[in-house]
């Protein structure tokens, strides 16, 4: 559906946030949800792009975003008033689960696919790491929302020096009214460690897989991520992220021997 932007404006650095009016697509739109995003109706842009919504209220939708190509820039230049065709909400959601506490690990901005689990699972933690104090994002926001927010860059500019998942052992050992559910998103290598570390801790949680993608409604197989099948001989089968994901529950996720 064609969607007004209402405002779009630079968040810092190479991060913006822009918000459709897109009435539809907010009544639908559950945690974890995505749009496919065509930028404008030029020829060059037939290609939508996915955005997780960050936020759906109201009738309106927010996505951050980062600029990293072509497509992102375009949508960075674009003004109140202008349209984008957002299709979706798109893929499978998070789930929340009332009877854990949330324990939301993400890194850059994947912290935008997981915040509107803040309303449907408040007084979690949140665990938020990047590269550097200029790629995190809404740590303010999740604090305003009562989540405990804990800190990992690469370079140690703010939080602990390291990666996400390197504040995990210390959160485990303190005790917990519930049992954590894990919700994470991000870059491919730090789901990939994330899913391994859950395995071996034996924690419950999902994982939001940013994958690149074409269609966006399961037709191309351009989006496939492996996923654990006993029944196949290799003990894995392609998964279509964009229908069956991008989230996944953590267990399902193939990370090989
Ligand atoms: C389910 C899903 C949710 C997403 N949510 C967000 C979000 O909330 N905010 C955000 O900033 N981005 C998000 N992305 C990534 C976003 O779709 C890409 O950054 C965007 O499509 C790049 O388009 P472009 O034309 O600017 O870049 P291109 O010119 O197409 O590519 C530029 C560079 O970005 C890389 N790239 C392209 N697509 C992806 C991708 N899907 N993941 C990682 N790298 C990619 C390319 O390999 C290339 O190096 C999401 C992706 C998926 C699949
Ligand atoms: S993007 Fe085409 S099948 Fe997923």
């Amino acid at each position: 559906m064609k969607a007004e932007i209402l405002e779009n404006v630079n968040l810092k650095g190479d991060y913006f946030q822009v918000r459709f009016a897109a009435p539809e697509v907010a009544a639908a739109a559950k945690p974890g949800h995505f749009v496919h995003v065509r930028i404008d109706e030029r020829r060059d842009f037939m290609l939508r792009r996915p955005f997780s919504i960050k936020d759906a209220e109201n009738g309106v939708v927010t996505l951050l975003y980062k600029v990293v190509g072509k497509g992102s820039a375009a949508l960075s230049r674009l003004e109140k008033g202008a349209c984008c065709d957002l299709m979706g909400p798109q893929g499978r959601p998070f789930t929340p689960q009332p009877d854990h506490r949330a324990l939301i690990i993400v890194g850059g901005y994947g912290a935008a696919a997981t915040w509107q689990l803040t309303r449907s699972m408040p007084g979690g933690v949140v665990l938020l790491g990047a590269r550097s104090t200029d790629d995190l994002l809404l740590v303010d926001e999740y604090k305003a929302a009562g989540y405990d927010v804990r800190v990992a860059t690469n370079d140690g500019s703010m939080g602990k020096k390291g990666f996400v998942t390197e504040l995990i052992p210390e959160l485990m050992e303190s005790p917990q009214d519930k049992p954590f559910f894990v919700y994470g998103c991000g870059p491919k290598p730090m789901l990939m460690a994330l899913a391994a570390l859950m395995r071996k801790e034996k924690m419950e949680g999902e994982l939001s897989l940013d994958e690149i993608m074409c269609c966006g409604v399961g037709s191309c197989f351009g989006c496939v991520v492996k996923v654990n099948d006993e029944s196949s001989p290799d003990k894995f089968r392609y998964a279509r992220s964009c229908k069956e994901g991008p989230v996944f529950p953590a267990e399902d996720i193939y990370i090989g021997e």
